[in-house]
């Protein structure tokens, strides 16, 4: 109820409408059943059945419904117009995270992010929606409505945001056990921003400048590589490399986020990471990851130095 874009300003207006034309058809049905109760019978004018169905049976939802129907398809249709390439985004739901696939353009290359879907304020994205495996629902309350994502099709959602900001985003349709935790941020940006951060988020990853963040990206390749991917580096052999359907997030710039392990820590520097890495199997056990607590002190701490050096 609190829209901070034209989509979800359509459904405001939509949902308004409909509480105050509710409201009134309560009251006018409060005050006829309170005539009928406490009227005198005798005192009561006499109505034929026939109008008195034909204007509150027929007329009255007419009159009431039909204008709600025609707002309704076109707002519909508002939102279903096609938008520019660089804002035609690809969202895959996992269980139990959402992967966000921003397309190449102009040969300028893909990157995908986790949990996050980053848009230019004022401009409409277009999402293609669809799931691998089960059944989600994405729902941005400030922005837009629900959209179903399925694994066998793939669905369009057309969402704006009218100014920056931060918003909260989550699955609303259950998913497995880790449903509640299936929640992404969206950060509308001012257009110039949103172009520098696509620009950086389409290079490929930095590579390690110290020993221990070399001792890290060995450690990744061989601890984390079969499920998460880091472009363009010596990760590049692990088998998760540019596969279409990837069990983990691309982690390629992970360190220029805001959150780790889906809001676990809000800051990433190495020793937040170091500190995650062992824990993650208590709080991610259903998302399938690998027991890591069995890495010893130093080998965490270098894969953390690896990590936290990714911005
Ligand atoms: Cu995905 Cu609920």
């Amino acid at each position: 109820l609190a829209p901070r874009g034209p989509a979800a300003g359509d459904i405001a207006n939509i949902w308004w409408g409909m509480c105050w034309g509710g409201c009134a058809i309560f009251g006018l049905v409060m005050v006829l059943a309170f005539y009928v109760v406490f009227r005198n019978p005798d005192k009561r004018p006499k109505v034929r059945a026939t109008p008195l169905i034909l204007a509150g049976g027929l007329a009255l939802p007419l009159l009431t419904l039909t204008p709600l129907l025609f707002y309704g398809v076109k707002a519909g249709y508002r939102w279903s117009a096609p938008v520019e390439d660089d804002y035609r985004i690809e969202v895959v739901g996992n269980q139990f995270w959402w992967d966000v696939r921003y397309p190449d353009a102009d040969g300028r290359g893909a990157f995908e992010v986790a949990r996050r879907l980053r848009l230019p304020a004022g401009s409409p994205v277009e999402l293609f929606l669809r799931s691998c495996g089960v059944r989600h629902s994405s729902w941005v309350p400030s922005l837009a409505g629900t959209m179903d994502v399925f694994p066998d099709r793939v669905n369009r959602l057309r969402i704006e945001a009218d100014d920056p900001g931060v918003f909260r985003g989550e699955c609303a349709e259950f998913c497995g056990l880790r449903h509640a935790h299936m929640v992404f941020q969206v950060i509308a940006q001012a257009p110039d921003e949103f172009q520098r951060w696509l620009a950086a988020q389409r290079e490929p990853a930095r590579a390690p400048e110290s020993e221990l963040q070399q001792q890290g990206q060995r450690l990744f390749a061989s601890e984390c590589g079969h499920c998460h991917q880091v472009r363009d580096t010596a990760v590049g052999s692990s088998s998760a490399q540019g596969k279409a359907v990837r069990p983990g997030p691309d982690l390629t710039h992970i360190a220029s986020r805001r959150q780790l392990g889906a809001g676990a820590a809000t800051e990433i520097n190495a020793a937040n990471v170091a500190e995650w890495l062992p824990y993650h199997r208590k709080t991610d056990v259903r998302i399938g990851m690998p027991d890591l607590s069995s890495l010893d002190e130093p080998s965490r701490r270098a894969l953390a130095a690896y990590l936290a050096h990714l911005r």
